[in-house]
């Protein structure tokens, strides 16, 4: 396939930045969107010529590395699917295609298609654990947790940190994150100590970031690649309501 990207080159998050052009030929439909990217870097380079910084780890789904807005959708064309995960069969011969960085005012563009996520770290560190005291470790099915129970904490358990529905969402709300991260420890007895506290403290981390917040578009559910539901956005508000009304202690 021949086709023509126009890929988002920006030297660093003060200088503007623009789609280039970059026509690549004999792509292979087998090949993975960041192995095309790949060899569209080494003829950048032959060429002498800076290759495209984006981001990447796993190749595989699991680490959110990926982050790539491709034809103005998150992850790309295919539902449920990271970047690292699409394949170039989705396009055929002749596509422009646009490719661009995560757009968000709380996710500053670091270089090109590389951009700096750390405010998801530093709402973790508020709240996205549970403490456990020392002393030995308590065997994992001495404690009884309902099968319903579990199945909701791990499908919110599934998060991966991509950013992907901050991208998608026209508030820059990162409240499908926050809430996966609330959910996954709420529907287990080891999350109950500091659930309140938990759901109180990210989300006073999720604004101070310049998230927005949710007007219920579900854009976020839509492009999530690990197709987290906006149930987990309801269940956090509850504890937030609950924890702001009755206390965080509760
Ligand atoms: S909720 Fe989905 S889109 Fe948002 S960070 Fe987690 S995996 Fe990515
Ligand atoms: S590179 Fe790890 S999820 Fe895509």
């Amino acid at each position: 396939m021949n086709l023509l990207l126009k890929v988002w080159r920006q030297k660093n998050k003060d200088a503007a930045g623009a789609l280039v052009d970059c026509p690549m030929a004999d792509v292979s439909p087998d090949m993975s969107f960041l192995e095309m990217l790949d060899i569209c870097n080494e003829q950048l380079h032959v060429k002498g010529e800076e290759p495209i910084a984006f981001d990447h780890d796993c190749r595989e789904g699991i680490c959110g590395m990926c982050s790539l807005v491709i034809n103005g959708v998150p992850h790309g064309p295919d539902h449920g699917t990271t970047t690292c995960q699409l394949h170039m069969r989705r396009f055929k011969d002749g596509d422009v295609i646009t490719i661009e960085p995560w757009r968000a005012r709380a996710f500053p563009v670091i270089r090109d298609l590389v951009v700096d996520r750390s405010a998801f770290e530093r709402i973790q560190r508020k709240g996205g654990f549970v403490s456990v005291g020392t002393g030995h470790a308590p065997d994992a099915n001495a404690i009884p947790v309902p099968k319903r129970e579990a199945d909701l904490a791990m499908d919110a358990a599934q998060c991966i940190g991509c950013g992907a529905c901050v991208a998608a969402c026209k508030n820059g709300s990162a409240m499908l994150f926050v809430g996966a991260k609330v959910s996954q420890y709420a529907h287990l007895p080891q999350g109950q100590p500091e659930r309140y506290r938990r759901v109180v403290a990210m989300i006073d981390q999720h604004d101070a970031e310049g998230f927005g917040a949710c007007t219920n578009y579900q854009e976020c559910e839509a492009v999530c690649p690990k197709e987290i539901s906006v149930r987990v956005i309801a269940e956090m508000n509850r504890d937030y309501l609950r924890a702001v009304l009755v206390g965080s202690e509760v």
